[in-house]
């Protein structure tokens, strides 16, 4: 079971946009059972809140659905994932002033698995929710490749199931 927490600042754009493309993914490879993906703020500013209307309709538009429910990450949840993905340098920052400079080997930006490293679009300032799905879905596709090749070993059980 690989554990995967993505992050962003509110957790109701790019971070659940990210959590329900990269869980659709996973299924379509029938691999769901040996993942467990989740998302959550750097900040609690948001905290209770479900997913930013605009961008759930992106997803909507593009066959995805799905519910979350915003959260705030914590020092535990870090510990408790294998990799941490975040939106964009700002959140890799908050993380890292969280963690005290720690977890570093586990932290990556979505779009650096990607050949065109780059931040996430953030669309609660450009408002082109387009253009965030189409970054995420991007560093989503580049991420389970990257994984497929490090762990394939470890995928092969569940894809014959
Ligand atoms: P997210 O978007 O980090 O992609 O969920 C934002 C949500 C809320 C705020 C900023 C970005 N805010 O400033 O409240």
């Amino acid at each position: 079971m690989i554990n995967v927490a993505f992050v962003c600042l509110g957790n109701i754009c790019r971070s659940p946009m990210a959590e329900l493309v990269f869980k659709d993914m996973v299924k379509q490879r029938g691999l769901e059972l040996s993942f467990c993906v989740t998302s959550f703020g750097t900040s609690g500013c948001e905290e209770g809140s479900q997913i930013y209307p605009p961008a759930k309709r992106t997803l909507i538009m593009h066959g995805i659905a799905g519910n979350h429910v915003a959260k705030q990450i914590t020092l535990k949840d870090i510990i408790n994932n294998d990799y941490i993905i975040v939106m964009d340098s700002s959140n890799l920052l908050d993380l890292l002033r969280l963690t005290g400079g720690g977890f570093g080997d586990k932290i990556y930006k979505l779009c650096s698995f990607t050949d065109r490293p780059r931040d996430v679009a953030d669309p609660w300032y450009t408002r082109d929710f387009e253009k965030a799905f189409s970054d995420i879905s991007d560093g989503c596709r580049a991420f389970l490749e990257f994984l497929l090749k490090e762990k394939g070993e470890a995928f092969k059980y569940d894809s014959r199931h």
